[in-house]
């Protein structure tokens, strides 16, 4: 199951991706938000990384308007690797690399055609694994703390 999530900038390209991912048969549970009133992007990001952190949801995809403060709030929580992407390149790399498990996308940043391209590849890329694999388990070993500074 695919997580997805958006605040109000993201809302319209969420619902073109949401028809596109029906039309696949592509089972997705959307965590809102449901309208393009204003709502808190931490919110919604903290719903869908939760979903994937339960098992209940495999991966994700949050959208907001640049696509940054869904991965700053997506990327605070461990076990949660958060890629902002705007080519399809980077896309490809960070399944295959960093084994992405949330795509976030920037709705004021990238066109709806560009986005659905973006997202077919990160849906359809595997992880490398190998010596990637020891990259993403260190992932979680790095610390922001300067007690050691
Ligand atoms: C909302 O106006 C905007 O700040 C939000 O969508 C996002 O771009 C934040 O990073």
């Amino acid at each position: 199951m695919l997580a997805i999530g958006s605040d109000h900038g993201g809302f319209e390209l969420k619902k073109a991706l949401l028809d596109v991912l029906n039309k696949q048969g592509i089972e997705v549970k959307d965590f809102g938000t449901y309208s393009c009133d204003s709502c808190d992007y931490p919110a919604i990001a903290g719903d869908v990384c939760r979903a994937i952190l339960s098992g209940e949801c495999d991966r994700g995809v949050l959208i907001c308007g640049t696509g940054i403060g869904m991965s700053m709030a997506a990327n605070r929580f461990s076990g949660i690797r958060a890629a902002l992407c705007s080519e399809p390149y980077s896309a490809e790399m960070t399944r295959r690399h960093n084994d992405a498990n949330i795509l976030v996308l920037g709705a004021r940043v990238i066109g709806p055609g560009l986005a659905e391209k973006i997202l077919d590849i990160y849906l359809n890329t595997p992880f490398d694994g190998g010596r990637h694999a020891r990259r993403v388990t260190m992932l979680e070993q790095v610390t922001g703390s300067d007690e050691n500074s």
